[in-house]
């Protein structure tokens, strides 16, 4: 009746950002992510018989409401009642976009499961994942992710992620600009209904996300950064369009932002190949060869108002782990 699971955080370089179905949370696109090794979650569930309710102990901060909505649909899988025990940590700032929820959800996703005793295939384990956070799904598997759209708004059974490449297949580094760690003032979900309500560009986005799919999966198989840098900063900003053309307009970048941007850009027109990407979040986060990954860094560390700069490489699928506590 216990587990403890560790899954790692998501960049997409294809982002998701869309519902078509908010009660199974359905993306209204597939997206494409790379999986980092240097930001983790670990969760430890346990059901136990004399608790009455939910005991959720989130040491990163988080929304235990949230956690406890998710446990109800693995009691519903499981067919029981009992309430749990969890206790959860991040090794890196939570909803500030850095990926806190997909990296969260995942663990929490498998150590509930095994916890409850419910056999699960990695793709019915990624689809659960999904009902926490749709970027969730992702962080099932290491290296380079696809989540699909999937076809059936019924059970949303085929919407849940697959693997492209292991992360030793492209080996690659991604280098985070921290800029501001404080919690962002409209999470995902809500920008995401925002966006899809009220912005003129959100139809453009759903109607190009097959197109961008497609180029970025060959741009893998083939592994040209410079393909996959392309896409990547051009899915971004397009995300970023839609949010703009919101109703009011949601911005997620601060000044540095920006800055850390042109910083890249710089690197480019000297030849060294680093390609940004930003979430619902001021943070950058920057792909390019482990080689690079030092001067990447070092040119990132001098923008004003970046605070902090971490390199990660790829990192594995989520597994199971001996109990952290
Ligand atoms: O799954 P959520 O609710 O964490 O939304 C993810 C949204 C983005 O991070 C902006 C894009 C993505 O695909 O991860």
């Amino acid at each position: 009746m216990q587990a403890a699971a560790r899954a790692h955080a998501n960049i997409a370089l294809i982002k998701y950002w869309g519902k078509r179905d908010s009660a199974l949370n359905l993306p209204a696109t597939g997206s494409i992510s790379v999986t980092l090794e240097a930001l983790h979650s670990e969760t430890r569930v346990r059901f136990d018989p004399n608790l009455v309710t939910d005991a959720i102990m989130l040491e990163s901060g988080g929304d235990a409401e949230r956690v406890s909505r998710f446990l109800d649909l693995v009691r519903a899988l499981a067919g029981m009642e009992m309430r749990a025990d969890v206790r959860s940590r991040n090794n890196f700032p939570t909803g500030a976009g850095l990926a806190s929820s997909a990296s969260g959800f995942a663990a929490l996703a498998l150590a509930a499961s095994r916890a409850a005793g419910i056999e699960a295939s990695p793709s019915e384990l990624s689809a659960l994942a999904r009902q926490g956070s749709g970027s969730a799904a992702r962080s099932l598997y290491g290296g380079f992710v696809e989540m699909q759209r999937g076809r059936d708004d019924r059970t949303g059974a085929d919407a849940h992620a697959v693997p492209l490449l292991a992360a030793h297949e492209w080996p690659l580094a991604v280098v985070v600009a921290i800029i501001d760690t404080g919690t962002k003032s409209v999470g995902s979900t809500d920008g995401m209904t925002r966006t899809a309500a009220t912005s003129p560009f959100h139809d453009a986005w759903v109607a190009g996300a097959d197109a961008d799919l497609a180029a970025m999966r060959t741009a893998i198989r083939d592994r040209n950064l410079e393909r996959v840098g392309e896409l990547t900063e051009h899915s971004c900003l397009k995300m970023h369009a839609t949010m703009l053309g919101a109703q009011p307009g949601l911005i997620y970048w601060q000044p540095a932002t920006l800055a850390a941007w042109q910083t890249l850009a710089d690197l480019r027109a000297d030849g060294l190949a680093a390609y940004g990407t930003i979430d619902a979040g001021p943070q950058v986060k920057a792909l390019c060869r482990i080689a690079d990954a030092d001067a990447v860094t070092a040119a990132l560390a001098q923008v004003p108002g970046v605070r902090d700069v971490r390199i990660s490489h790829l990192g594995p699928d989520a597994s199971l782990i001996a109990d952290p506590w």
